[in-house]
């Protein structure tokens, strides 16, 4: 018994796998394995009732001993499994994949029309979104108690700088720095204090247009804005233009886009089936008096491209706050790889 019990020890600690250990297993303890096999060899008749019983007690000890080391052996080898699986390298297996970053629609709509205007020889600059006031209200001909800062409720900072409400307040700094002749657009992001809906959002993108010149004129401007959007759009697009009132510019107009969402049938985006996307007007004079131009040598043109709603009509997208969201379900689907 003493041998039978030496050898186990020694196939138990040969066993390395779950496989091996129930070989083990099978050897000794099965109804052919050896202890068993050993158990019936004993020949009873020749031995005592005490023999016996000493006989059947050392028999089930060591039963006992060959069945918990085996369990014992294999909670061991379970508890390190997984560790085995995961160091087994297969080189065939396919990979992850990544998730690849692209770029957001408003961006992707900013591009295009960079790219356009750049080939009609404007120039794009980038002004700051923490502004003056000055830049961004008095240069434009809107003093402090004009009405028309109600039209632009914006957010304070601590330092009396404001957050740019509109691209506009690139204007006077760009002609204070490079005078005219200028043709230059300036792509941003602006804030405003505003209730949301499907179609106002705090903070939105623009696009803004100077054009300063000798003898500009208002067919200038609406044959550049034709231009622009039959080329953003792929299309020809039906506008319409009516008269618009800012202060920086004199006359001013409201380029209305008929909207391509619902086709002009008006929808929850459009209203009635119009979609303000380029206030635009000439440049007025006191405008260009604080650029340090003389307005009766040059004119010019400026308008404000409404980008984040260019970027809605573009890609279908019906409700500003999808946009601002980030929510890569909603981003996804517009996903191009550069
Ligand atoms: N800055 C104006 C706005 O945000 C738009 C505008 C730009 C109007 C240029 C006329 C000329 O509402």
């Amino acid at each position: 018994m003493e041998q039978i019990k030496a050898e186990f020890i020694q196939a138990l600690a040969a066993a390395t796998t779950l496989e091996a250990l129930e070989q083990v297993r099978v050897d000794f303890l099965s109804r052919k394995g050896s202890i068993t096999t050993f158990s019936k060899s004993a020949d009873f008749s020749k031995m005592t009732p005490e023999e016996k019983r000493g006989f059947g007690q050392r028999l089930n000890e060591l039963k006992n001993f060959a069945t918990t080391s085996l369990e014992e052996a294999k909670t061991k080898l379970s508890a390190s499994a997984p560790r085995q699986r995961k160091i087994a390298l297969d080189l065939t297996a396919p990979g992850k994949g990544g998730r690849v970053g692209a770029l957001h629609p408003i961006t992707m709509a900013q591009l295009e029309l960079e790219d356009v205007f750049q080939g009609m020889g404007f120039s794009v600059l980038y002004g700051p979104e923490v502004e003056s006031e000055y830049f961004c209200f008095e240069a434009l001909n809107i003093p402090h108690d004009h009405p028309a800062r109600d039209m632009q409720d914006t957010f304070w900072l601590k330092n009396q700088l404001i957050l740019r409400t509109h691209t506009s307040a690139n204007q006077v700094r760009t002609l204070k720095r490079f005078g005219a002749p200028i043709r230059a657009i300036f792509p941003g992001r602006c804030f405003r204090y505003e209730s949301i809906d499907p179609s106002h959002e705090n903070t939105f993108y623009q696009c803004e247009g100077l054009v300063v010149d000798k003898d500009v004129s208002v067919a200038n401007l609406i044959a550049v804005m034709r231009l622009i959007l039959s080329q953003v759009f792929k299309r020809e697009v039906k506008v319409r233009l009516r008269p618009g009132y800012f202060p920086f510019v004199e006359p001013g107009f409201e380029l209305d886009l008929n909207c391509l969402l619902c086709g002009g049938k008006g929808c929850s985006t459009c209203g009635d089936g119009w979609i303000e996307l380029i206030p635009c007007g000439l440049i007025h004079p006191e405008v260009l008096r604080h650029g340090g131009i003389d307005p009766k040598e040059y004119s010019g043109f400026a308008f404000g491209v409404g980008l984040t709603r260019l970027a809605m009509m573009k890609y279908g997208i019906t409700d500003i706050r999808y946009l601002n969201k980030g929510d890569l379900r909603v981003n996804e689907q517009f996903a191009t790889f550069f």
